[in-house]
């Protein structure tokens, strides 16, 4: 998979670390000007030097500070044609609990940033990409948004089968314009668990940043324009 994105602007939320890292690699690579955002500055700063992109920190759940991000880059570096929505809880030290022994401080903390956070990004760049005609979002989900299991995960599952909502309805408003928006989601990404857990997958191994990455690359292609409302498993088939 991949495509030519040579001169398409692509932010990518939360790409200091982890995931993100692997979308910027790859979209970097595909020729995209890759823009790094991530809460932390110094982690979206290493990761624009690793792709030759351009940090921009900002907090995704902070609607203001998203438009105000949006409009910086698109004064000093172009229109955001691709937005990837990856920063998400799990973030630092996500602690699995069942749902009973969470509050309601715990289910704001999972909606700001994994539906909030993905709402933000949306309502500050689809107006532009729509007015442009052409356009592309992919959120980062999660099979925990799509299937049960009592591993407390509950509240982020919850969170994510949102995101997965509304780029369904999303994708219905914005597709006469020319832009499309999907969502992949992602199965056990290695570092999470041990290798191990991988070994069940039909492919048997755990996911890699890079795997995310070549999905998010075939997305953003123009290839990809009559994929839209969709929801790809990146996850070694895991779940289908
Ligand atoms: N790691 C997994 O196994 C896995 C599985 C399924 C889905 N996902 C999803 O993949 C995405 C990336 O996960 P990861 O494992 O790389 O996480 P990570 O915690 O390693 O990295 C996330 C980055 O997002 C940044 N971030 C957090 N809050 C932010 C905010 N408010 N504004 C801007 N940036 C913020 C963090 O500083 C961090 O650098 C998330 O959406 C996550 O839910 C991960």
């Amino acid at each position: 998979m991949g495509g030519d994105l040579s001169g398409r602007v692509a932010l990518v939320t939360g790409a200091g670390q982890g995931v993100g890292v692997g979308i910027a690699r790859v979209l970097a690579a595909e020729g995209a000007t890759v823009v790094v955002n991530d809460l932390h500055g110094e982690r979206a700063e290493a990761t624009a030097a690793l792709v030759g992109g351009t940090a921009v920190p900002f907090d995704v759940t902070d609607l203001d500070a998203v438009r105000a991000a949006v409009e910086r880059i698109e004064g000093d570096i172009g229109p955001v044609d691709v937005l990837v929505n990856n920063a998400g809880v799990p973030a630092d030290g996500f602690v699995p609990a069942p749902f009973l022994q969470s509050g309601p401080a715990d289910w704001a903390r999972f909606v700001d940033l994994n539906l909030y956070g993905v709402m933000n990004g949306m309502h500050a760049t689809l107006p532009g990409m729509c007015a442009r005609g052409w356009g592309r979002v992919v959120t980062i989900s999660s099979d925990a948004g799509r299937t049960g299991a009592a591993i407390g995960v509950s509240l982020y599952g919850a969170s994510k089968a949102a995101a997965v909502a509304l780029t369904k309805h999303v994708a219905h408003e914005v597709g006469p314009s020319g832009v499309t928006v999907n969502c992949l989601s992602l199965g056990v990404m290695a570092g999470v668990l041990p290798e191990e857990f991988g070994a069940g997958n039909p492919i048997p191994r755990l996911g890699q940043p890079d795997d995310v990455g070549h999905a998010v690359a075939f997305l953003a292609s123009d290839g990809a324009e009559w994929i839209t409302g969709q929801v790809v498993g990146v996850n070694g088939g895991a779940l289908t």
